[in-house]
C-alpha cells in the first residue's frame, strides 16, 4: 500500500475525469474572491464522484448538511433525474445567498431546495426517506447526522460523509474533532446496520450503505 501520495496525483486524477459545468467554474472563482475559507468547497475531482454516485445509486432524493456556497449541490443535482430533489441545508445566510444566486443560473434550479439554519433543527423538520445523504458540515456534530441520516436513509441507501480523516490527524487524535472523527469513522466500522468504506480521496470520503 502506498503510504506517500506522490505529489500532484489528485490533479493528475482531476485532469483525467470528466471536468463539472462552466458554472462551476464561475461559482469557484466567486467563491475564492468572496468567502474566508474557499478550500471548504468539495472541489472538481470529488464533485465528479458525487455525480457518480448519484447515477449509479440512481437516486432521486437527496439530503446535503453543509452547502457552503452551493458547489456540491450543483454536482449532485446536475446528476438528478428530472423530477428529483435536493434538500440543502446550509447555516450561513451569506454563503446561502451565494449559493441561491448560482442555482437560479441552473437548469437544474427547481430540483434544489435551499434551507438556512443550523441543521440539527433542520433535520428534526424533514420527512424521509432519502436515497443519498451527504454529510459535510461542522464536524463536532457529524455523530449525531449520522445517527439522524441513518433514520432518514432508505434501505439501501448510501451516506457519504466528508473530511473525515482530518488532515491525518485521526492516526493520532489530539483535537476533541480528531478523537469524534476517529470515534464515528470506528463506530461505522462496527455498525450492524450498515456497510462501509474509508476512501482517502481528499480528506477522506466515508461511504455508508444502510442495509
Ligand atoms: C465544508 S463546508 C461545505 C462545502 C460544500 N459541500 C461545498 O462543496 O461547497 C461546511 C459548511 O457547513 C456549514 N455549517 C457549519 N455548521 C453548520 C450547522 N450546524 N448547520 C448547517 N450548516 C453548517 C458551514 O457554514 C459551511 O458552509
Amino acid at each position: 500500500m502506498l503510504d506517500v501520495r506522490p505529489i500532484g496525483i489528485e490533479d493528475y486524477a482531476e485532469r483525467c475525469s470528466k471536468p463539472l459545468s462552466a458554472l462551476h467554474d464561475k461559482l469557484w472563482v466567486e467563491t475564492y474572491s468572496k468567502t474566508r475559507n474557499p478550500q471548504m468547497m468539495v472541489g472538481a475531482l470529488e464533485g465528479q464522484f458525487l455525480k457518480m454516485l448519484v447515477g449509479l445509486t440512481g437516486a432521486r432524493r437527496i439530503l446535503e448538511i453543509g452547502m457552503f456556497t452551493g458547489y456540491s449541490t450543483l454536482a449532485l443535482a446536475e446528476s438528478l433525474p428530472k423530477g428529483g430533489t435536493i434538500v440543502a441545508c446550509e447555516i450561513d445566510p451569506v454563503s446561502a445567498d451565494i449559493a441561491k444566486r448560482y442555482f437560479n443560473e441552473s437548469v437544474h434550479k427547481d430540483k434544489i431546495e435551499v434551507k438556512v439554519g443550523a441543521a440539527a433543527e433542520i433535520l428534526r423538520r424533514v420527512w424521509g426517506p432519502f436515497d443519498l445523504c451527504l454529510i459535510d458540515a461542522d464536524k463536532e456534530n457529524y455523530g449525531a447526522y449520522y445517527d439522524a441520516c441513518l433514520e432518514l436513509t432508505r434501505t439501501r441507501g448510501l451516506i457519504v460523509i466528508d473530511s473525515v480523516l482530518r488532515d491525518g490527524g485521526v492516526l493520532d487524535p489530539q483535537d476533541d474533532c480528531a478523537k469524534s472523527l476517529d470515534a464515528l469513522n470506528k463506530r461505522i466500522r462496527n455498525d450492524p446496520r450498515v456497510e462501509n468504506v474509508l476512501l482517502p480521496v481528499r480528506d477522506g470520503i466515508m461511504l455508508v450503505r444502510k442495509l
